[in-house]
């Protein structure tokens, strides 16, 4: 059998990381694992149970108490609840990369999410894959778009499910959140020097899922 791998997908908001990597995950027959939902998760839980974002204590504490479960459907659970569409509101894009931010959230993260990538077969998105989640993964992507073609794409996306959306505050919150994460301390969000970068700017979703499974094709030889 041929061996199975990692693949690492990176990258700024709305880069279209997710929906890309879903489909090479399918077209592998492997593990999609979305690592943003699981800072979602725990921003969602923390203004839920009102606690001060500004007290790291605390979040590690809503961390630790929370029973956090991603199923094969892509839904998310926190102690049995299904808080799928509650993890994308505004309220949590808003102070999610606030949360991201501490060293303590990060680690304990990051050791789940290497439990997760232990066995291969995955394909992982995030910010901090390919420099720190699984830095010997074999293939390293870092997906970029302009500012612009990103907000439209989330923009298009929120009318599409029904959600208010406001296209300049949209772009405002992505370029701010892009800023934090790229800024933070622990584990910035920056391309390392392994990552073949993807610009998708006038790339449509198929020609992004292609041009990546080129590259797991090279790889494999
Ligand atoms: O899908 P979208 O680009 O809006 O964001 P996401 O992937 O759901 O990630 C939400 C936030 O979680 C990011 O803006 C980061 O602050 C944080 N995050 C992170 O710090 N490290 C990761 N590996 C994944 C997400
Ligand atoms: O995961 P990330 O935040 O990087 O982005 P996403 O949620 O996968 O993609 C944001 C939106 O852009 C989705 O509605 C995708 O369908 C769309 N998209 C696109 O229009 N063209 C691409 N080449 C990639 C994504």
């Amino acid at each position: 059998m041929v061996k199975e791998i990692a693949v690492a997908i990176d990258g700024p908001a709305a880069a279209g990381k997710s929906t890309v990597a879903k489909q090479v995950a399918k077209e592998l027959g492997y593990t999609y694992i979305d690592t943003g939902a699981m800072y979602r998760s725990i921003t969602f839980a923390a203004l839920e149970s009102k606690a001060d974002l500004n007290n790291e204590e605390k979040l590690l504490d809503v961390l630790h108490q929370m029973d956090l479960e991603m199923n094969e459907k892509l839904q998310v659970f926190i102690n049995g609840r299904d808080v799928t569409n509650e993890i994308r509101s505004e309220e949590v894009s808003r102070n999610v990369s606030k949360v991201a931010s501490y060293a303590s959230i990060r680690k304990e993260m990051v050791r789940r999410q290497q439990l997760m990538a232990k066995k291969r077969g995955v394909v992982m998105d995030g910010r901090d894959i390919g420099t720190h989640v699984i830095p010997d993964a074999e293939v390293k992507i870092f997906m970029i778009a302009s500012a612009d073609e990103r907000a439209k794409r989330r923009h298009k996306e929120n009318k599409e499910k029904g959600f208010p959306s406001d296209f300049n505050q949209l772009k405002k919150e992505i370029e701010e959140r892009d800023r934090l994460d790229m800024e933070r301390e622990v584990s910035p969000l920056k391309k390392g020097d392994d990552a073949i970068e993807l610009d998708t700017t006038s790339l449509s979703i198929r020609e992004v899922v292609e041009e990546i499974m080129q590259i797991i094709k090279r790889y494999k030889g």
